[in-house]
């Protein structure tokens, strides 16, 4: 009797350590199978794209900070930039039954529905990058990104004080703005930011076209752009991967590219800071500033999970602090809200 007892104490141990360290079944992003320890947190990451060197950067951040030694299991959903991928990952993320919901939002309207779907399954869901517009804000935990219309502001204050201190007048200034993914908050934040200081100070804002954060569509608009106008004299690039398209193109074109407006060269200021081209172009003076954006967020996002899992409440939005690069010398500081932002020298 008293053997028959041990041996179903041990089945019955055995089955409870089967359910508590027993495995769940999850599918990653190649439809593989994969084995995951039930303990790991099951974190489904939707990625909007793979459009530039930046959202590269931001891909291994997160990669990096969901490791399975850190007891962590990572589903990774790039979605090619396009919203239908991003809602075809989150279902699937649902029906998986993960614990966090990660999500990098292409752009920001259209989001209610599934975010509901998330809410309803229990699924806490962090934002990253950009933001979403949706009618309840509780339909996401939190958010971590940049504050894409500073940018756009600091990039307009700085054009402002270089192009003031060569002599230029306001309504000298002919730009045109090659502009991120319409609907897209970093779109959304610094074409206000320059519109904005456009309107105020009098500048030509001549024309905003979309290049898609992209190196390819950034060259294809900015070759259009100088067959349309004669008298381009600054290009805002939304980003940096847009920018070395626009100098291609400038070049192509006979262009040259550099702050020496006064002498016929066309200025190009962008954002990112990511890409090492990019990064060498300022330091040459053919891009004349770069707004940083800081893609590093997949420590910040796992502080905002580890806060959720010990049951705390993580503050709404958290912005990151982000300086601007530049090798001119000219302007030293900028001043945007009563704030000042120093400039980081990158010249060689
Ligand atoms: O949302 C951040 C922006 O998206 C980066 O500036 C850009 O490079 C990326 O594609």
């Amino acid at each position: 009797m008293k053997k028959v007892a041990v041996i179903a104490m041990a089945l019955l141990l055995g089955l409870a350590i089967l359910v508590s360290c027993g495995s769940s079944i999850v599918k990653e992003n190649t439809n593989e199978v994969k084995q995951t320890e039930s303990h790991q947190i099951v974190v489904g990451f939707s990625q909007l794209g793979a459009e530039s060197d930046w959202r590269s950067a931001n891909t291994v951040s997160m990669q990096n900070a969901f490791l399975p030694d850190e007891g962590y299991s990572l589903l990774y959903k790039n979605g090619q930039q396009k919203q239908a991928n991003q809602i075809t990952a989150i279902r699937m993320f649902i029906q998986q039954e993960v614990d966090y919901i990660v999500l990098a939002p292409v752009t920001e309207s259209g989001w209610d529905s599934v975010l509901g779907e998330a809410r309803d399954a229990g699924i806490p869901v962090i934002l990253v990058d950009r933001r979403v517009d949706v009618a309840d804000k509780n339909l996401y935990s939190c958010w971590v990104g940049s504050d894409f219309e500073l940018e756009g502001k600091k990039m307009a204050a700085w054009i402002k004080s270089y192009t003031t201190s060569i002599g230029m007048s306001a309504e000298d200034l002919h730009i045109v703005n090659i502009q991120g993914t319409i609907g897209s908050t970093a779109q959304i934040g610094r074409t206000r930011g320059l519109a904005n200081a456009a309107r105020e100070n009098g500048w030509d804002l001549m024309a905003e076209v979309s290049g898609d954060f992209t190196e390819t569509k950034g060259r294809e608009v900015m070759a259009a752009l100088l067959k349309r106008f004669d008298n381009i004299n600054i290009v805002y690039c939304e980003n940096d991967n847009e920018a070395i398209g626009a100098i291609d193109a400038i070049e192509a074109a006979g262009g040259k590219v550099g702050a020496d407006i006064l002498n016929g060269e066309i200025m190009v200021v962008s954002f990112d800071g990511v890409n090492k081209e990019a990064l060498d172009y300022a330091a040459e003076g053919k891009i004349s500033c770069i707004g940083e954006c800081n893609p590093m967020h997949g420590p910040r996002v796992k502080s905002l999970i580890e806060m959720l899992v010990n049951g705390e409440t993580p503050d709404k939005f958290n912005y990151v602090d982000e300086t601007l690069f530049s090798a001119n010398k000219l302007v030293k500081e900028v001043e945007v809200d009563g704030v000042i932002y120093e400039i980081q020298d990158i010249g060689k």
